[in-house]
């Protein structure tokens, strides 16, 4: 199988590329923004499963241009897995290169841009599937179509929630889209899950995150379970639209189920997009 990894270069990403390279017909992509760590990720990779067909794509996701640009970099591809899982927690507010908040940027419109390119450039295979890393901690919230950027009242974890809550409502979008090339849409809750994640915010947060996965995660290799389960697996080839956590449908929150708001996210998504000069 071909298969894309975005945020390869660590964590979830990483541990399954670890497990889907030990077969060594997958050839496999990773996505990452670090080139020093991408490369170190191949190398290791490499030696560790002795996979040959392992490359590495520098791109910052959180750019348009730079996402949009992986259409040229796979147009030779041709992709059977799509794996969404580069994601990060901005406890500040920052805005990306295009002037858009960053954790919506990277954690929804990455996704969003990347999966629209492969399906309409037909570089993901007919019978392909796309899996989502979404996230539990998308419940509670709702989004706010009149400031989806957070420009007022910004808080990063809410940001961070709600952008794991446009995973779920662009999964449920998407696979009704993609049906008709047969490609299956899911995503996933992989757990509270000892990673990176976070790490990219300094001071008390990164502390308290820090804190928090050493008392309370779990292993990367459990939570990139139900990763490589959606990637992999016969059971959920006919599947598409669902939320999954340890292996199985899982129910997520109301709000995340609502049609109008995924309508409403389509339809802002690509008009934010036009507005920068991308259009899907
Ligand atoms: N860990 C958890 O408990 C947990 C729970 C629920 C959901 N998740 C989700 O799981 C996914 C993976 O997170 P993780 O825990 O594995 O975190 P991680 O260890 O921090 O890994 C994040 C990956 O994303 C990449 N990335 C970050 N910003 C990027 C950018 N601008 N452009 C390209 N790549 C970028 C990183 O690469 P670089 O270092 O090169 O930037 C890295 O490979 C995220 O979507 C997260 O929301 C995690």
């Amino acid at each position: 199988m071909n298969i894309v990894i975005t945020g390869g270069t660590s964590g979830l990403g990483f541990r399954t590329a670890f497990i889907l390279a030990q077969d060594s017909k997958n050839k496999i992509i990773l996505i990452g923004k670090n080139k020093a760590k991408g490369e170190q990720a191949i190398k290791s990779l490499n030696n560790e499963t002795k996979n040959k067909n392992l490359s590495f794509l520098q791109v910052d996701l959180s750019s348009i241009f730079e996402t949009s640009s992986l259409k040229e970099k796979l147009a030779n591809k041709k992709i059977d897995v799509l794996i969404n899982n580069a994601g990060a927690l901005f406890y500040s507010r920052i805005e990306s290169e295009d002037g858009i908040e960053k954790t919506f940027a990277l954690n929804h419109l990455s996704y969003f841009i990347l999966s629209n390119l492969l399906l309409k450039h037909k570089i993901i295979k007919n019978g392909g599937r796309i899996i989502n890393v979404a996230s539990g901690a998308h419940r509670g919230v709702d989004i706010n179509f009149d400031d989806i950027e957070m420009v007022t009242n910004y808080n990063g974890w809410v940001s961070y929630k709600k952008s794991k809550l446009c995973n779920i409502l662009f999964t449920k979008k998407l696979s009704e889209l993609a049906l008709k090339n047969n490609i299956t849409v899911n995503c996933l809750h992989p757990g509270f899950v000892k990673t990176g994640f976070g790490k990219n915010n300094t001071g008390v947060i990164g502390l308290i995150i820090k804190s928090l996965m050493s008392l309370f995660a779990i292993r990367v290799e459990e939570g990139a379970e139900t990763i490589i389960y959606l990637a992999t697996s016969n059971n959920v080839k006919n599947i598409s639209g669902e939320y999954f956590y340890e292996s199985k449908i899982n129910k997520p929150s109301l709000n995340s189920e609502n049609k109008k708001s995924a309508d409403n996210l389509w339809d802002l998504s690509i008009k934010i997009l036009k507005n920068k000069g991308l259009t899907l």
